[in-house]
Parts: structure tokens; sequence; C-alpha cells
């Protein structure tokens, strides 16, 4: 099993009444998979970043719930004790919620009629999955048509197949892109402290052999002076009513150096991630994980012992830097509040 002789690959696979799940903390070394029979190991998955990345959180979420009303039982206090437990697993990607919210409404709904409510949850999460690879499809169609031929685009973090239900929204964009002949190479940020960037961007891109180099994230600034950047492009947890972007923690700091340097600035993200409900960035939550994820890697000290260490997972891109988010309904430009309602008022998006 690989992305390159599997194009619809997805670190995702319901089988039965079991869902498995691809462990991304091994990668690249490894490819195990976690069998889950309930929403337990779902919701240990997420919080441990096995399953990440916005799209595939919603995902598993929604299978976490279906197998809740088949291991659980199908009554309220089973949807009760599912949703509580997956949608407090991580604070920041919107796509949770926008997951479980259709989920508890179907749920209810079928109890209501006194219908069968583990097999439609079942259906519900694989449909949810598999709208997921074809809007990122849709995404990166959009999406490649902003590029020029010999573009070298950076981008930060993993937002490929691995990130969603497959495909990629910021990975995905970058596949088209490539595929069109529009893109000659790809700047893979490692992404400290968990290295998204390092262990899996680049494992995807070399399973779809699309060339790469990868830097420290600190190198974007100089990558930039040296004109060897023509487009930014990045994956988003959550995108606030007025376009300001949450995604992980370096992705303002490209931004700025974005415009610094006159580069464009997109970002890649499906309507479940745009967040009507949230107006700026400044009221999105961000996660904060524990110091020791970046004090010590595989179990190998880097600071002092006992250094104390801020950790937090994301920052808040304004959205003044974003030059455009590229979604499966097509390019939004500014002024996004208007941009953003209008991709929302479209309907069909599970708002
Ligand atoms: O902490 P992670 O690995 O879940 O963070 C992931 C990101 O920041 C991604 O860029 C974002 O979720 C978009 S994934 C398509």
């Amino acid at each position: 099993m690989t992305t390159r002789d599997d194009p619809d690959f997805s670190p995702l696979r319901l089988d039965g009444e079991v869902v498995h799940i691809l462990d991304q903390t091994r990668l690249p070394a490894e490819e195990i998979w976690i069998e889950c029979r309930d929403p337990e190991p779902v919701a240990d998955a997420i919080r441990r970043l096995a399953v990440r990345g916005a799209p595939a959180i919603g995902v598993a979420a929604a299978y976490g719930l279906a197998l809740g009303a088949h291991a659980w039982g199908e009554d309220e206090a089973s949807l009760e004790r599912a949703d509580a437990l997956l949608r407090a697993t991580r604070p920041t990607a919107v796509n949770l919620r926008w997951a479980l919210d259709q989920g508890r409404r179907s749920w209810l709904e079928r109890l209501e009629a006194g219908e069968p409510v583990a097999p439609a949850l079942f259906a519900w999460a694989a449909d949810l999955h598999r709208r997921d690879v074809e809007i990122n499809r849709r995404m990166g169609e959009h999406g490649a048509r902003l590029f020029a031929s010999g573009d070298r685009v950076l981008t930060h973090c993993n937002a490929g197949a691995l990130a969603t239900g497959g495909y990629g929204t910021a990975l995905g964009v970058v596949r088209a892109a490539y595929a069109a002949g529009a893109l000659s190479m790809v700047w893979v940020d490692e992404t400290r402290p968990l290295l998204q960037g390092a262990r899996l961007t680049a494992w995807e891109l070399g399973q779809l052999a699309i060339p790469y180099r990868l830097v420290t994230d600190s190198s974007a600034g100089a990558l930039m002076s040296r004109d060897l950047v023509d487009r930014i492009v990045v994956g988003a947890d959550r995108i606030a009513a007025n376009g300001d972007v949450a995604n992980k923690i370096g992705t303002y700091t490209l931004a700025v150096l974005a415009q610094r340097h006159g580069v464009p600035f997109y970002v890649a993200a499906p309507r479940s991630t745009l967040d009507p409900d949230t107006a700026t960035g400044a009221d999105i939550p961000i996660e904060e994980r524990a110091p020791g994820e970046i004090t010590a890697v595989g179990g190998a000290a880097l600071a002092p012992a006992g250094a104390d260490a801020a950790n937090f997972a994301f920052d808040v891109t304004p959205h003044d830097l974003v030059t455009a988010i590229i979604t499966e309904v097509g390019v939004l430009e500014p002024p996004f509040d208007e941009s953003i309602a209008r991709a929302i008022a479209l309907g069909g998006s599970g708002h």
C-alpha cells in the first residue's frame, strides 16, 4: 500500500464494522494500522496525532460516532458519551465539530423515527469520507489554475492525503499543479516540533514522485530573499468568518515573509473548515500541547532536564496576508467576509 500505487490512498479504512487508522506517529519508519471497534481508540488516535489534519480528524470523528452506536448502544446516553469523548480530543480543527454536529443530528433523527442507528451512521460516515476525497480533487483543479509553468512552491506541515480522507488539500493542489506541468518542485518545511513536513509530506511527495527538498522551518526567509519561492500553499484547521486562518504554528511567519517578498500566499481548505460562527481569528481556540514534544524527540532529550517550553500547536494568520483561499467551489478572494459568506450560502457543505 503506497500513495503512488493507489491514487485513492486514505489514512482511514472501514471494513465491516471495524475502522482502521494508519498510525502517522510511526511514519515514515513503519506502516502500522490501528484497529478501532469502539470510539475510545479513535479518540486516542486523534489526541496523540496518529490521525491528524483537520479533514482527517473530521472523518475519524464521524467513524468514531458510528462505532459508538454499534459498540455502546443506540440510546441517547451512548450518543452523549461518544460525542463528548470525541469532541474533547482537539480544540482547533473545526472539522471535528462540523462532523460531530451532523452525526448527532442523524443519530437523533433515526432514534425519533424508531429506525436502526448504527448502520445509518456507518453509511453516513463512509459517505462523508468519500465526499471529502471528491472535494479535494475539485480543490486541486481550482488551485492548479493559479500556478505558472516551472513554479517552485513552499508548503508547511502536512496537508496531503494523510491529513484528509484522501488526495489532500494544499498537497492536492500541488499534485494537480504538478500533473498539469505547472510546478517544478516543492520546498518542504520540516515543521517543528512533530515534523509533519519531514516525516509525512516528504513521504507522500516521494511516493508521488514529485521533486522536493526538505528545509528547516527557519530557512523560509532566506529562500524567499534569494527568489527561490514562487508561491506558498498551506492548509487550515479553521478559517474564521473574516478570513483569518488558524494553521500549524509557523504559518503566520510564512505569511509575513511572503508579503515582504511579494510571494502569493494561498490557503487550500474545504468549506467544512470555514467557521461562520467564529467572527475573527482572535476567537479561535489554539491548542497547547505538552512541552515534552519540544524538549525531546524519540525519547532523546534536546533540552536540559526540567526545561519548560511553550508548545502552541497553531497560529493565526490575519486575512490581509492571505492572497486567496482555494475551496472546492472555487478560489475565494478578498474581501473574504463576503466571499466566505457566498461560498457557504451555496449550500450542501453540511453547515
Ligand atoms: O497538528 P496537526 O498535524 O493536526 O496540524 C495539521 C495542520 O496544521 C494542517 O495544515 C491542517 O490541519 C490542514 S490538513 C489538510
